[in-house]
């Protein structure tokens, strides 16, 4: 989407005190379109000399430092770093309480990309580690060194209760920043991020300008360097523009986040999956080809057969562009991938989809759509005890407008949205019971203005619709 001016801005607000207005006159049996509107003030970028983004003092010190899962189970963690000067070393020393000094060592990229050169970008993989273990280490060795911890998950079972935070086309603007630190703040305590795309925006400024990229980088490591983000693909990593010769789709993006997709028998970064406690976390790309014969559809169809819900009874998907969107930003665009799709969902019981892409909040029931066959007429969705809950929470903050023109009235399925930025988190109690909460930025930390009991579908599939209790 292209950015609003200012007229287009007051007429977004003119539209959301018209929708208000107009959710309170139709009946609809839908759930709830939130009657909170937020302020639509001016979304803008924060400036490259804003604390966030400060580089690190010190000779070739690492910069943009990330984690992520490194490995199938949870045993291994990618560290990756951005140093400047000169390549130096891509080696990580660790250590626990419980282990001595250990080093890793790994390698390091650098991309050109228009007129832009990247720094020297290291991605080095600790494996072995032990489960549940808060580990140190160290970055930078040989010039500046930087200091970082992280904690393991706990090994991989059915009632091993676990918290995830989720954030979702973040960007880097004011409102970024207050989606990243009431996350931060939120008592709920997340301990690793499921990230659904669209990451820094950089595509948004002339020329791609991908210091954004390194921005991004700096302004995240406060979170992503102590715990890891789950990274999805949206179509802000494209990075495809031919007007600057730049043709090869995802370049910038696959040289600074890596993810351990061939350990989940991947031949791409773009779908993979992990496990984590007790969830099973696909990730899926709304960016590379999913029809029948491709690669990511034959991943998929043998990935979904090798979940074990007896030993991970969450079945989590994430993916970008949403399925079911009752906004009228992005409409449709996830519905070639539903038609491929949802018919496996429903049969292997998905407990929950996250994706992104609007920015906007939406909560869904139940439901399914798959009894169409373009002759029979049967394409209203209808509520299914097997199918996802679907949620939209492309509501991170960045600088492109926010959703607000939602399709009226609120369809059946819809079973609760909101026009606002903030994140969630998914609180995994045992193999039953997870607690979701929806946080928008304007409340206080510790303020769901959206939660739901998940009952999950392998152990306890009861109807665990807000509506119907
Ligand atoms: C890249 O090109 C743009 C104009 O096309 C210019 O404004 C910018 O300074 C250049 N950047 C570098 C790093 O050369
Ligand atoms: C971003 O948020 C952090 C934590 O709340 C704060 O310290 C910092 O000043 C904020 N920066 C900007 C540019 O808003
Ligand atoms: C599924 O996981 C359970 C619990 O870890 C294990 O006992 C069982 O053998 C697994 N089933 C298969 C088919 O691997
Ligand atoms: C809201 O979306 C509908 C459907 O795309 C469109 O017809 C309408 O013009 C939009 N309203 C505004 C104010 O953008
Ligand atoms: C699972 O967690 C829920 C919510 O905390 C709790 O009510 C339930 O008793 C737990 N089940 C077991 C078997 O502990
Ligand atoms: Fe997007």
């Amino acid at each position: 989407m292209a950015k609003m001016g200012t007229s287009s801005r007051v007429a977004a607000a003119i539209v959301v005190v018209l929708g208000f207005v107009l959710s309170l006159a139709v009946v609809c049996n839908g759930g709830k379109t939130s009657s909170f509107v937020r302020k639509v003030e001016k979304t803008v970028d924060m400036p490259l000399d804003s604390d966030v983004f400060k580089v690190p003092p010190g000779y070739n010190a690492p910069q943009q430092v990330h984690i992520t899962q490194g490995d199938q189970l949870g045993k291994a963690v990618i560290v990756s770093w951005v140093t400047v000067e000169e390549p130096g070393s891509n080696t990580v020393l660790y250590w626990s309480a419980y282990s001595k000094k250990q080093k890793s060592e790994g390698k390091f990229t650098t991309y050109k990309f228009y007129n832009y050169t990247s720094g020297y970008i290291h991605h080095t993989t600790i494996r072995n580690l032990k489960f549940n273990t808060k580990y140190y280490y160290v970055v930078g060795i040989g010039h500046t060194e930087r200091q970082f911890w992280f904690i393991t998950p706990p090994e991989v079972g059915p009632d091993v209760p676990y918290t995830f935070g989720l954030i979702g086309d973040l960007g880097q603007s004011f409102d970024s920043n207050k989606t990243l630190t009431h996350y931060e703040l939120n008592p709920q305590k997340g301990q690793a991020v499921l990230f659904v795309g669209d990451l820094c925006y950089a595509d948004t400024h002339p020329n791609h300008d991908n210091v954004w990229w390194d921005t991004w980088g700096r302004f995240t490591e406060r979170s992503v360097a102590y715990q890891p983000w789950i990274w999805t693909v949206g179509n802000h990593e494209i990075d495809f523009a031919p007007e600057l010769g730049e043709t090869k789709p995802f370049k910038p993006y696959t040289h600074r986040y890596h993810v351990p997709y061939k350990a989940s028998g991947s031949t791409a970064p773009f779908w993979y999956s992990i496990k984590r406690a007790s969830a099973y976390i696909i990730v899926l790309s709304s960016y590379s080809a999913y029809g029948k014969y491709t690669p990511q559809y034959f991943w998929l169809e043998q990935e979904l057969r090798k979940v074990n819900r007896s030993e991970t009874p969450w079945l989590i998907v994430l993916m970008h562009a949403p399925w079911y969107n009752s906004y009228n930003f992005h409409y449709l665009e996830g519905e070639t991938m539903r038609v491929m799709y949802e018919p496996w969902f429903v049969k292997y019981k998905v407990d929950v989809v996250f994706a992104g892409h609007v920015h906007a909040y939406e909560r869904s029931e139940r439901m399914s759509n798959v009894a169409y066959n373009i002759v029979n007429g049967i394409c209203i969705p209808v509520k299914d005890q097997s199918a996802p809950v679907y949620i939209t929470i492309g509501d991170g903050g960045n600088t492109e407008v926010l959703a607000t023109n939602m399709t009226e009235p609120q369809p059946a399925y819809s079973a609760y949205r909101e026009a606002s930025f903030g994140h969630a988190t998914f609180d995994i109690k045992n193999r039953t019971h997870a607690y979701y909460g929806w946080h928008r930025n304007q409340d206080g930390y510790a303020v769901t203005a959206d939660s739901m009991w998940f009952f999950n579908r392998y152990y306890h599939p009861v109807d665990d619709s807000t509506s119907a209790q």
